[in-house]
């Protein structure tokens, strides 16, 4: 797993006013809430006192309080009120808190989890089409047992289509099948994929068929920073759907799905129903499959696998990771598990990195290299 990239920590709208939210994200657990003017904060959940829960606690005004002794912290981490010590001016600097930087979009509470000051952070994979009117927005979540490099690898590969999705590819029938030739282009420095042309039977519903009455669908898939997916069906020269995954590692091998589909095509909510049906029966096709991979979690470096040009974009991604790795951003999951339960810690945060001692919780043990 990977720090210092944006991750999806919950929908928007089930972080409600006045009510904290304890969320897990890569292997630790975090705080959400939102202060009085509704604005979504993010710290470590582990209080520096004495391991409170601070997701189990209370927000007053714009604090988040310790259920344990009443400790009060604010949006930006820093500790606002200590009770035992009574009305004093000025708190000592290890009772802070990692606390991260939120955005919220496309209906989700985006926490970037890491140290990187703001010019160097990898982008949110933009969703431009989210609110515009010529598009109608369906969205969905789902979780899998599985890693998230898994998922990606799923996502941007067009050749499992054929034989995963019955209802979009040949189901392996068409023995002229061949994948042409990937043109992998890269979309800036967190994110590449590519179009392919794919040949689909006759869609089953009656008004998707009028769109796509030749079967011909240039399709295009791809990935942005550790753990989003972009996928753009063109049905026709007009008629699209787009679907955009953003992926947060709850754990190594538990990975929560929100799914944000984009259509400018059928835009009467009638159809939301059918939409949401054929992705859901796409979604449990590919499940089955990714859940049961060996390795569940892949190695970059090197591939241990026999691979052909119908997975470039998978070896794109997987030359982006090793590179993120290099940068020392990988969490040492196996000395992160021996901790567990005996050594609280937290994801350095940006301001641990501008003051790097003097901190109660223990920093996320990463790999090296
Ligand atoms: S453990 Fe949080 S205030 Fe004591
Ligand atoms: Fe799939």
């Amino acid at each position: 797993m990977l720090i210092n990239f944006w991750y999806p920590a919950e929908r928007s709208e089930a972080l409600k006013a006045d009510a904290p939210l304890r969320v897990q994200m890569l292997g630790l657990p975090f705080v959400l809430w939102r202060d009085s003017a509704g604005r979504a904060h993010c710290a470590s959940n582990t209080c520096p006192h004495r391991g409170g829960s601070l997701g189990d606690g209370k927000v007053v005004g714009d604090c988040i309080q310790c259920p344990y002794h009443g400790w009060k912290f604010a949006g930006d981490g820093s500790c606002a009120r200590i009770p035992s010590l009574g009305p004093i001016e000025s708190l000592p600097p290890a009772s802070r808190l990692d606390a991260y930087p939120v955005e919220e979009r496309y209906g989700l509470v985006f926490v970037f989890l890491g140290d990187l000051p703001e010019g160097q952070r990898p982008t949110i994979m933009p969703c431009a089409e989210y609110g515009q009117p010529a598009w109608r927005t369906l969205a969905m979540n789902y979780r899998w047992r599985c890693n998230y490099v898994r998922l990606v690898e799923n996502q941007s590969d067009p050749s499992h289509v054929e034989y995963v999705h019955a209802g979009f590819g040949m189901a392996g029938k068409d023995t002229q099948y061949k994948v042409p030739k990937i043109n992998v282009q890269e979309g800036g420095p967190w994110s590449a994929g590519a179009m392919v042309v794919f040949y689909s039977p006759a869609l089953p519903d009656q008004d998707m068929r009028r769109m796509q009455a030749e079967g011909r669908n240039e399709s295009g898939s791809g990935y942005h920073g550790a753990a989003s997916t972009w996928t753009r069906v063109n049905f026709n020269a007009t008629d699209k759907m787009y679907i955009y995954l953003y992926a947060v590692p709850r754990d190594e091998l538990d990975l929560e799905i929100y799914l944000v589909m984009q259509r400018n095509c059928m835009l009467e909510e009638r159809y939301d129903e059918n939409f949401l049906r054929r992705m859901g029966v796409a979604v449990e096709e590919d499940r089955i499959v990714i859940e049961k991979l060996d390795p569940a979690v892949p190695e970059v470096v090197p591939l241990g696998e026999f691979v052909v040009p119908a997975d470039d974009i998978i070896l794109h991604y997987r030359a982006r990771l090793a590179d993120w790795h290099r940068r020392g951003w990988r969490i040492d999951c196996g000395r992160l598990a021996a901790m567990r339960g005996r050594v609280a810690c937290a994801i350095p945060s940006p301001a641990r990195r501008l003051q790097p001692v003097g901190w109660a919780v223990a920093p996320v043990p990463l790999l090296a290299n």
